[in-house]
């Protein structure tokens, strides 16, 4: 089958498009026919090696198919399955092997696109918005780079939840798309000082949360956008890690709150991983949450992806195919 390796870690040519061995199921596991893959931005740390997997490894953390084998022991699903899957290495292939008890089975309604643009990026708003920092009806939350993979679904999830919603963008055309989100109000972080913005807007109070992947280059000013107490969720790091900081400053800056929070830690046992796709695919079905698959390409060509999603010239979603 042909898969996308990683040999040494590196930019984009780092990417190998290859013929490898189809891999077997072992005990509790399921091989998945790829029929979509999502692009993320954990890709990018995997691929550089800012998170280091032993080499050579195949790349993508999120996919969706059918289940077409299955190893000794299997309860979860069954062969025949539609499956979706995220936070396993493995998926930009035309086969992945999945343990079984990470598959979610998917509803009649929710296509494998769908489902391959939902489950780490809005499995992320989930828990960021109910669990990380549960929101509740008349917070204000600042979402980075609100017009992204995540920011898109953490916008709307964030609304849903009665949430006064402020998002900061690189371009007018990402604010009018945050804004379609639901964002109630839109920052262009390129062209304004999103602190003094954040303070204009709210009357000097600052927010409740934080919610930045963004990193190092917003990490710092957005413990500014806090009221006393707030949360930060530092969840990304686009713009690159942030460096160590003295831990002092959280009380300076009004007893705050740090966390940094993934989603492997948030869907631990199957319970919690299959009630977070629950309330998201309800959502997508009953249209109260939109997805929105900015661009599809076959794997052959995942470079292209990589530089618009690295040169932030994506909004939404990126999906592969095999
Ligand atoms: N911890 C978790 O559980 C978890 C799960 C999923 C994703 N994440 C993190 O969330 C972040 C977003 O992931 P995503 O896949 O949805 O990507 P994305 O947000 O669609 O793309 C990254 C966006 O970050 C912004 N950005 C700001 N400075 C940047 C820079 N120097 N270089 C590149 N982009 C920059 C850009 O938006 P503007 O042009 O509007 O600034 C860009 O479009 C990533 O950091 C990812 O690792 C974390």
């Amino acid at each position: 089958m042909k898969a996308l390796r990683v040999h040494q870690y590196g930019g984009i040519d780092a990417i190998k498009h290859e013929e490898v061995p189809t891999p077997e199921p072992g005990a509790g596991e399921a091989r998945v026919k790829i029929e979509a893959a999502g692009v993320n931005y954990i890709d990018v740390y995997q691929r550089t090696g800012l998170y280091q997997l032993k080499l050579p490894f195949t790349l993508g953390m999120e996919g969706a198919g059918t289940v077409d084998a299955i190893g000794p022991g299997v309860t979860e699903i069954k062969k025949g399955d539609r499956v979706a899957y995220s936070m396993v290495p493995g998926a930009f292939a035309e086969y992945a092997i999945v343990p079984a008890a990470r598959l979610v089975p998917l509803p009649p309604k929710i296509d494998s696109k769908s489902a391959a643009a939902t489950m780490l990026q809005g499995m992320t708003a989930h828990y960021l918005t109910h669990s990380t920092y549960p929101l509740k009806r008349g917070d204000g939350a600042l979402v980075h780079a609100a017009a992204g993979g995540v920011g898109l679904l953490l916008v709307q999830v964030a609304k849903r939840l009665g949430a006064t919603v402020y998002g900061t963008v690189s371009t007018e055309e990402k604010a009018r798309l945050a804004r379609e989100a639901g964002a109630d109000e839109v920052i262009l972080y390129t062209q304004k000082d999103f602190v003094a913005e954040i303070k204009r807007l709210t009357n000097g109070r600052g927010v409740n949360v934080v919610y930045d992947s963004v990193g190092q280059t917003t990490f710092e000013k957005g413990l500014d956008c806090l009221r006393p107490r707030g949360y930060m969720a530092l969840f990304g790091q686009s713009s690159g890690p942030v460096p160590p900081f003295n831990l002092g400053m959280l009380a300076a800056k009004g007893s705050l709150f740090v966390t940094r929070p993934t989603l492997a830690h948030y869907a631990i046992e199957r319970e919690e991983l299959l009630g977070r796709a629950k309330d998201l695919f309800g959502w997508i079905a009953a249209g109260e949450l939109k997805l929105r698959i900015d661009k599809v390409f076959p794997m052959a060509q995942a470079a292209e992806a990589y530089r618009l999603l690295e040169g932030r010239k994506t909004t939404g979603k990126v999906l592969l195919t095999p």
